[in-house]
């Protein structure tokens, strides 16, 4: 049944489908879903790893032959390619609310949190608070934790709740800096940013966001809420493939006394007369470390292209939209089976997906990945949706919903198949 299910579906009569299709006939988006490369079924999952640009594919082609086969090392400055840390962050800068000169596309989202941290503790001396949150994606609290045992030991790490009155409520004179995803990775849950960095501030903190989940998903703007520094990664709604690279943000007026633990080379300034000693870059080329991956570069330029034919209030706009469609189905239709909305009803405080939880979360989503929808689950009950409005439909929504709603009217997911783990989830 499961190959079928999704076809099945779609060939029913159904005036929920004929809904969903009128309002894609009327999405000013629609026409950009042609721009990416999509697999036969239903993909919820940009939120992990976004689609891949349709272009993609022949401007890999073109920096493989052109740049490196025939180019080889000419196109370090033919090409751009040593710059592209530069240049790229120069076009994400528009995405976040930033001056082009204060983004860097460089290394991973973890290696550039141990950056701008250790960075931003070093500006607070004398202060040993430290601020997260419990339920933040592990990676960003290891990092913090690693650093301070490494390099920090005075410092002392509070784990905040998920509202933000929790992050409020522990600050201190003695808090040097806070670090917090501004969308939370499970429950889709978005912080407010500027009312969050203002009271840091009141308090002489210095705040880093991660913005993982919210660059390329809503609109951000980083100047107008005066963050310090921001981190993020490009593989979600900014679609750059696996393992592209992560970006980081420091504020104009922090790039002076900011200064990078991690003093490769390519942060020297001037890393072509070989100097011995380390003398940092000026500009946010500072941050630099080593070679940077190149060719992982090339489908994130493929992506900003789709984005610069848009806007991100557009974007932001049929967003709430598919997620608010998704959770209105999701309360007629699957409440009944013990399926539960837990991302905020309140569009304000929500990003790009919505995560329904049930303890038999991870069969059940295996089941409807089987059906040809593809979410994914997070431990140790979340079902996560990513709503990615570049490429979802709103037909996508509600095939979701039907699709699941049939695996938890059939049982279909009790087959033991669907109850094998797998190493990645
Ligand atoms: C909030 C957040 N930060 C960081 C990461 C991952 O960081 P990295 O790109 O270093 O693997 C993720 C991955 O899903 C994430 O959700």
């Amino acid at each position: 049944m499961t190959a079928d299910l999704l076809a099945t579906l779609r060939a029913a009569s159904s005036p929920l489908l004929d809904a969903a299709r009128e309002r894609d006939g009327a999405d000013p988006l629609a026409a950009l879903r042609a721009r990416f490369a999509l697999p036969d079924g239903v993909y919820l999952d940009g939120n992990s790893l976004g689609a891949m640009p349709a272009t993609a594919t022949a401007a890999m082609q073109a920096a493989m032959t052109r740049g490196w086969a025939d180019g080889l090392i000419r196109s370090w400055n033919a090409e751009g390619w040593h710059m592209l840390p530069v240049t790229v962050g120069d076009r994400l800068a528009a995405l976040m609310g930033a001056a082009p000169s204060e983004v860097l596309v460089c290394d991973s989202t973890s290696v550039n949190l141990y950056k701008t941290f250790c960075a931003a503790m070093a500006m607070r001396p004398g202060r040993r608070g430290v601020i997260s949150e419990r339920n933040n994606f592990p990676t960003d609290v290891h990092i913090l934790q690693g650093a301070i045992r490494g390099r920090f030991p005075e410092a002392r790490l509070d784990l905040a709740e998920d509202d933000d009155a929790s992050v409020l409520g522990l600050l201190s004179a003695d808090t040097a800096v806070v670090c917090l995803s501004h969308v939370n990775y499970r429950t889709g849950r978005l912080r407010d940013m500027t009312a969050v960095t203002k009271a840091a501030h009141e308090a002489g903190a210095l705040v880093i966001w991660d913005l993982a989940h919210s660059l390329g998903a809503l609109p951000v703007d980083l100047g107008a809420a005066r963050a310090d520094f921001a981190v993020g990664c490009t593989y979600k709604y900014l679609n750059a493939g696996p393992g592209g690279p992560a970006w980081l943000y420091v504020a104009a007026r922090h790039l002076e006394a900011a200064a990078t633990p991690l003093t490769g080379w390519q942060g020297h300034a001037a890393p072509f007369a070989f100097d011995i000693d380390f003398s940092p870059a000026e500009t946010i080329e500072k941050f630099r470390c080593g070679t940077p991956p190149v060719l992982s570069y090339i489908p994130l330029m493929e992506s900003l292209s789709v984005f610069e034919a848009t806007t991100i209030e557009a974007i932001r706009d049929k967003s709430l939209a598919l997620t608010a469609f998704f959770i209105e189905l999701a309360d007629e239709r699957l409440a009944r089976h013990g399926l539960t909305v837990i991302t905020p009803r309140d569009g304000s405080q929500r990003g790009s997906q919505v995560a329904l939880t049930h303890d038999d979360g991870w069969p059940i989503m295996q089941a409807l990945i089987a059906s040809g929808v593809i979410g994914d689950f997070r431990a140790p009950d979340i079902l996560r949706f990513g709503f990615t409005p570049l490429y979802v439909s709103f037909e996508d929504a509600a095939l979701a919903v039907l699709a699941l709603e049939r695996i938890m009217e059939t049982g279909l997911w009790r087959e033991p198949r669907f109850a094998e783990k797998k190493l990645v989830t």
